[in-house]
């Protein structure tokens, strides 16, 4: 199910902080394309919008592992991926796709 968020995507590598129902997600543009993730590291339960976004990845505050932001894969290390969400720009909004089984 796709819902609608922000009137604009967030400026060139800057994170926006959203709130769809329980979850807390992160949206951001990297070379004009919307990412959207869970705002929270696999590693261990600090955002990850302390962090900053490097490339395609974001790299969290706290131990710097780094994240794909495509794939959610762990860059640096062997953990849990990173929740990643589908977003896109829709009649001028940001939607995000949200399935049952992530809430
Ligand atoms: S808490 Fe994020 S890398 Fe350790």
């Amino acid at each position: 199910m796709w819902f609608n968020t922000l009137e604009s995507p967030p400026l060139p590598n800057l994170m926006k902080e959203i709130h769809i129902e329980d979850l807390d997600l992160v949206i951001t543009t990297i070379n004009k394309q919307l990412y959207c993730f869970e705002n929270r590291c696999p590693h261990e339960d600090i955002k990850l919008s302390l962090g900053c976004v490097q490339g395609n990845e974001i790299k969290c505050a706290l131990h710097g592992y780094k994240f794909n932001l495509v794939s959610g894969l762990c860059v640096d290390d062997d953990i849990h991926p990173l929740n990643t969400f589908q977003a896109k720009l829709k009649d001028g909004l940001v939607s995000i796709q949200i399935e049952e089984a992530d809430k």
